[in-house]
């Protein structure tokens, strides 16, 4: 057995993780006066949420009507009819309330003359329940709104006395007798072990787009929170659902903002056509991000890409005024300079679809209390832990997000999870004794990570597993590509066991941390193609050519996948059909929002 020493921090919460979901959940734990504590393995303003460029979608009306009525609509929508409309109704109704905090809380956003928050048009965002014109709904800090968010919420953290713990590495949960108590977490810089004893622990480790091999994530991204979970016997849902962004900058992957076409950009082929025209004749280019990725797709393989080799297209924005690219998208004008040498004034940007957004992730409901589901109850909560952000799946996004969407998500529920701790935390209760046998447990495991002698290194292991899931797990797929990449990736993840560590020591080690990195992204991905090829329709971000329709009557359900070595055992549990209020109480009606075709 390994024997590490190791410090032991009590706390009410700990939070791991500080991107927007963990810095607006901490924010809110320490309001209350929780003694709250955020762990986090890189600096909380440098955390991913720090690249979200376009904005925050809210029916704040300030360009125009709008309402929550016709943001849910969208949402669900949005999401292919797969999101549970009780989250949705959550997210759209609490939305306003949650940037107007933002507002006071002191995020710059970017204004109109007359001084209200400045609102973009961000895709699938409309009025009317998707009859009328597109709306101005997403709230923006020019390009920079991730920024904006991030650094005024770790401000307010602070300020309300939350406690930091930065650059320690979550290594696992601590499950006590069917519960979460703790976290244990290995401090990077001077190698020393800590356990976080705790009532309540929020997983807000964001998504893993790095399962990829061309993702607009940070490296970072690497499905910390969804490893943990899925080492714990729990469930990961709707795994299968991957967002590509239509504008990747061709090559490197950078994000290009969906806010460039809010701003009147638009896409060409070869022929110089604005294709977007064809496919989404009323919202063109400014349909549903999975529609615009499709038909990027499509235009290419029926060799209408741009370049030498046809296989990328091209964003436009020289007709639009210098001035507003300086005032509005003064972060994507650097970003094409930098990475593809483009000048946005002149030139159009050379794109492409790329890995963005996760919208499966660890399943909680709308308070972020994560679920057990057991027979007979679908909706069964594990004590003591929580999940937030695209690490959870609440679900808000269904089989696709909508941009504009994501950050609102991390502020609405990362706030509805400060709520929920405040009413089922006490903080005059002692916290249980350190479970001493699970914490050893955990560092058995980090101690053969950390002294893994065998053939393949885990840089070699994660390229072999990128590479497998951008060919078999992509935009479009088949009966084909998805058997081809189960047996691929079960092959992958069986090579865990073979990994080969160089650097022992436990200061600065980044061959060890990756190698606990690539033990969380290999759950995730394995989860991934397992679900996806299991789900025989097309719906949201799982276009399948075998099933080009949507099937409600057989796969209107949330996958749930527990992941154990490199098997996967898959079960469904059912999409939550009722909304929070019924019309006659001011809610939605609910005729409004019963499925049809999905055409923009
Ligand atoms: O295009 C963007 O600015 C991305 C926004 C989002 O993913 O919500």
């Amino acid at each position: 057995m390994a024997s590490y020493a190791y410090e032991t921090h009590e706390y009410d919460v700990v939070v791991v993780g500080a991107g927007g979901s963990g810095l607006r959940a901490t924010l809110g734990m320490a309001e209350q006066g929780l003694k709250t504590a955020c762990v986090t393995k890189v600096f909380p303003t440098r955390s991913h949420t720090v690249a979200a460029q376009g904005g925050i979608a809210a029916s704040l009306s300030n360009m125009g009507p709008d309402n929550w009525q016709w943001h849910m609509y969208d949402t669900v929508k949005g999401s292919d009819w797969l999101g549970d409309t009780d989250a949705m109704e959550y997210l759209a109704r609490e939305a306003p309330k949650a940037v107007y905090e933002l507002e006071h809380y002191g995020v710059p956003f970017s204004r109109t003359e007359e001084g209200k928050i400045y609102q973009r048009p961000f895709g699938g965002h409309t009025t009317e329940f998707g009859e009328g014109p597109p709306v101005q709904r997403t709230c923006a800090a020019a390009d920079r709104t991730g920024h904006a968010i991030l650094h005024t919420l770790y401000g307010q953290s602070l300020k309300h006395n939350a406690e930091f713990y930065i650059e320690y590495f979550a290594l696992d949960l601590i499950i006590t007798d069917g519960r979460c108590t703790g976290v244990v977490a290995w401090k990077l810089d001077d190698g020393t072990i800590h356990v976080f004893n705790a009532k309540m622990v929020v997983l807000a480790t964001g998504g893993y787009g790095r399962a990829y091999f061309s993702a607009t994530s940070a490296h970072t991204c690497t499905g910390d929170g969804g490893g943990m979970v899925a080492r714990a016997g729990l469930p990961l849902q709707d795994m299968e659902f991957v967002q590509f962004h239509p504008t990747g900058i061709y090559g490197s992957g950078c994000l290009i903002t969906e806010g460039a076409r809010g701003e009147g950009g638009y896409l060409t082929n070869s022929n110089g056509e604005r294709f977007m025209e064809r496919y989404a004749p009323t919202y063109k280019d400014l349909a549903s991000r999975d529609v615009v990725s499709r038909c990027i797709t499509i235009e290419i393989r029926e060799g209408r890409g741009v370049g030498e080799n046809k296989d990328h297209m091209h964003l436009n924005l020289s007709h639009i005024p210098p001035e507003t690219l300086h005032e509005r998208l003064p972060g994507i004008s650097e970003s094409a300079r930098i990475f593809a040498g483009v000048d946005v004034t002149k030139e159009p940007i050379p794109i492409l679809p790329t890995v963005h957004y996760n919208m499966g992730g660890i399943p909680t409901n709308y308070w972020g209390e994560v679920l057990n589901p057991q027979p007979g109850n679908p909706d069964n909560t594990f004590p003591g832990l929580m999940a937030v952000g695209e690490a959870g799946c609440a679900s808000v996004h269904g089989a696709n997000r909508l941009g504009s969407n994501s950050l609102i998500d991390l502020v609405v529920f990362g706030r509805a999870a400060a709520l929920r701790a405040g009413e089922i935390v006490n903080p005059k209760e002692r916290n249980a004794p350190v479970n001493k046998p699970a914490v050893d447990a955990i560092l058995d495991r980090f101690d053969s990570f950390r002294n893994a002698d065998g053939n393949i290194s885990t840089a070699d292991l994660r390229l072999e597993m990128q590479k497998t899931m951008q060919a078999d797990a992509a935009v479009f797929r088949t009966d084909k590509t998805l058997a081809e990449g189960v047996e691929k990736m079960k092959a992958v993840a069986a090579k865990m066991k073979n990994l080969k560590v160089t650097d022992r020591s436990l200061i600065w080690n980044s061959d060890l941390m990756e190698t606990l990195e690539l033990a969380n992204l290999m759950p995730n991905a394995l989860a991934t193609i397992v679900a996806a090829e299991a789900r025989k329709e097309s719906r949201g971000a799982h276009a399948h050519e075998d099933y080009p329709d949507r099937d409600d009557a057989n796969w209107r359900k949330h996958s749930l996948s527990w992941v154990e070595g490199n098997q996967v055992h898959l079960d469904y549990r059912p999409v939550h059909l009722d909304p929070l209020t019924t019309e006659d109480q001011g809610g939605i009606d609910l005729k409004k929002i019963a499925p049809k075709a999905r055409v923009y």
